[in-house]
């Protein structure tokens, strides 16, 4: 069954999943595959109960799928424990918990109750987003339990992509959603996130897509639009460039049409 995420994530890709319904109802694959996970909207719209290896390398974001995964009437009930305002979202911010249980459910609160879900930690790694007033129920029990049977047959694992590479066989399909390293901008210039996402790690990644297509897989690429991301993935032939309208942040938000590069080995009009 294809299932909404439970998490706001920076960079999610329902949009994608929307718009390529048809192409993800026709995939045909051993093994699924998804090694930037964030908040797993491919996994989750594909609905499968086939085996699937999911990761990340944000240790709390795994954490809270393996509780959700294994345990998450408790998760649930942890939940239905806190309010949503500024004073409770305060304690919880700063609260440090000593169960898995505990800290995927105040994972899962910050999320749903912060400014913008977006996961932001300071130089001491802790989780800094201020309060978000959002009116939206943060606990929607029926959703997490679906994600929990969702999860049933998935490994998942806290790990960079890279080692991910000996789970993937011939017949399998990878979905690669990166943080994307070059930020849009008007003037052409480009801006490297090194602490997100860096240059070396867009080549690691390019050539990760050549071995796995070695192996005989099927994979889909997500990227920024821009011509040094064509030139790292030449090897993967020519991107196609998908538009859409989003909100583009910062203090004056607006909307506007941003576009990403598509890599795909698979015989699909995009
Ligand atoms: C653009 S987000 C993925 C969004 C996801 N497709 C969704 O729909 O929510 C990229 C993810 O890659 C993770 N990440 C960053 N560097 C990584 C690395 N070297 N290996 C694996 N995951 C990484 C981040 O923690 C983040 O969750």
């Amino acid at each position: 069954m294809s299932i909404a995420p439970f998490l706001r994530w920076a960079g999610g890709k329902s949009w994608f999943t929307r718009r390529y319904k048809a192409l993800f109802e026709n995939l045909k694959f051993n093994s699924y595959h998804e090694p930037f996970l964030g908040s797993g909207s491919i996994f989750f719209s594909l609905g499968t109960q086939k085996t699937a290896y999911l990761s990340d390398t944000n240790e709390e974001l795994i954490e809270t799928y393996l509780a959700i995964k294994d345990t998450p009437h408790l998760v649930i009930s942890e939940l239905a424990k806190v309010k949503n305002d500024k004073e409770s979202y305060y304690e919880v911010r700063s609260a440090k918990y000593t169960t898995p249980v505990k800290r995927a459910a105040r994972f899962i609160y910050l999320n749903q109750t912060s400014f913008n879900g977006l996961y932001r930690v300071n130089l001491k790694g802790q989780y800094n987003v201020p309060y978000g007033n959002r009116t939206k129920d943060f606990l929607d029990e029926t959703l997490l339990l679906q994600a929990s049977n969702a999860l049933q047959n998935a490994t998942l694992e806290c790990c960079d992509f890279e080692s991910t590479l000996n789970n993937i066989h011939e017949g399998d399909f990878v979905f690669l959603d990166p943080p994307y390293t070059v930020s849009h901008n008007d003037n052409g210039f480009i801006k490297y996130n090194q602490n997100i996402f860096s240059l070396e790690d867009q080549y690691r990644l390019a050539n990760f897509i050549t071995r796995l297509c070695h192996k005989g897989c099927n994979y889909i690429l997500t990227n920024a639009a821009h011509p040094e991301i064509g030139k790292i993935f030449s090897d993967q032939g020519d991107p196609t460039e998908v538009y859409r309208v989003s909100l583009i942040g910062g203090k004056r938000a607006y909307r506007g049409l941003t576009s990403e590069y598509i890599f795909t080995n698979l015989e699909f009009e995009l």
